[in-house]
């Protein structure tokens, strides 16, 4: 069969780790770059192994040998870009976040469903290729841990090194939707649709939030104008609570704890590359016994196939002609709950999440 030709558009720091889902494996080859800044194209085209370089991307997009473009490109271009390269007849896989908000994952759903042959995911999906998370998807489909009631979902990273530098549009909520809640948060919610399945049916939001800070004068983060930490409940449908917080820079260690609680057991668990505890941890009470608490095998999460996985799951899914995982239904209901939980910490009201 042959490879799914791509032509990249974005040629920052992610285009980098992304590059080896083109030149390594049978199902994607990138065949040009687009890029408004010539010295990061031609630093990236080797390594990506193309020689074709342009400054504007709807030459890609006009392009007949080009299938599908990944989008690499700060957030506020990921609406116009998507709906443009549809509409040019291009698969899409776009980098996290999705979009800026629920109403322009409406927008690419709109369009998509006139040509329905065309697929699209996000790269929010790059940890969901985890054995943990495929196991613990597997056990709350069968029913393992019995009825499912709570998830405590709790994210607490290391403070940025003194001196970070990042670009300008992290710090501008126009450009990147928010902070911390659109870097790291359709991940989390990435992993929860995945994981949970039919249980992830959001109805309300609760949340807080709060910009990054100073830590001190010296260790100050490079995004002060932009949310650094946030906590949300979330009430499902099916009456699931999921407590769900992040906070990236704070005078307190890193954290990473997944939680999740049913009737018959319960399971612990991270979603990304933490090889320093197991991956999966089962407790359960079984008649009188104490708490028992199992190890169970698992294939611990890998950086590198994380990376380059949402390229390779779009190109199985353009090939075995079906929907990749992450699609822009799994980010209507991602996006529904970013927006509610702005507007909830905004507003100090619980939302709910119309359908
Ligand atoms: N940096 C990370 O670790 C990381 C990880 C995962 C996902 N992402 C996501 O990937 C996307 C890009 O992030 P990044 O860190 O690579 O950003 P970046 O700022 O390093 O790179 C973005 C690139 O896009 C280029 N660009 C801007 N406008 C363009 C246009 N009209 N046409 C072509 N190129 C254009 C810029 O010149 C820049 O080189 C964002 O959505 C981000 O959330 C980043």
């Amino acid at each position: 069969m042959k490879p799914i030709r791509y032509g990249v558009i974005g040629a920052g720091v992610i285009s980098t780790y992304m590059a080896r889902a083109f030149t390594e494996g049978r199902d994607s080859v990138a065949v040009a770059l687009a890029e408004v800044n010539l010295e990061a194209a031609q630093k990236l085209a080797p390594v990506l192994g193309v020689t074709r370089l342009v400054t504007d991307y709807r030459e890609l997009l006009a392009d007949p040998e080009i299938d599908a473009v990944y989008l690499a490109v700060p957030p506020f271009l990921h609406r116009p870009m998507t709906l443009d390269a549809l509409r040019a007849g291009k698969h899409v896989c776009c980098e996290k976040p999705f979009m800026l908000t629920q109403a322009e994952v409406r927008e690419v759903i709109a369009l998509q469903q006139t040509v329905p042959h065309l697929r699209v995911n996000c790269a929010s999906s790059r940890y969901l290729c985890a054995g943990t998370a495929v196991r613990a998807r597997a056990m709350v489909a069968a029913g393992e841990l019995g009825q499912l009631y709570h998830v405590s979902y709790q994210q607490v990273t290391g403070a940025p090194k003194p001196g970070t530098q990042l670009p300008p549009w992290r710090n501008d909520p126009a450009k990147n939707g928010g902070g911390i809640s659109f870097d790291w948060g359709p991940y989390d919610l990435d992993w929860m649709n995945f994981v949970l399945g039919d249980l992830f049916r959001p109805r309300v939001v609760f949340g807080t939030m709060g910009n990054y800070f100073p830590l001190t004068p010296e260790r100050v983060p490079p995004c002060l104008n932009v949310d650094g930490h946030y906590s949300a409940q979330i009430i499902c449908d099916s009456g699931l609570t999921i407590q769900w917080e992040r906070r990236a820079a704070e005078h307190g260690p890193t954290r990473h704890t997944i939680e999740l609680r049913g009737t018959q057991g319960g399971l612990d668990t991270y979603f990304m590359p933490m090889p320093e505890k197991p991956g999966l941890q089962h407790h359960a009470h079984v008649g009188t016994a104490d708490l028992k608490t199992t190890v169970l095998p698992d294939t611990p999460p890998d950086w590198n196939d994380s990376m380059v996985h949402p390229i390779r799951e779009l190109s199985r899914a353009i090939l075995e002609h079906r929907a990749p995982s992450s699609s822009p239904a799994d980010n209507l209901r991602i996006h529904g709950i970013l927006d509610a939980l702005i507007l909830s910490a905004r507003t100090q009201q619980a939302v709910r999440i119309a359908d």
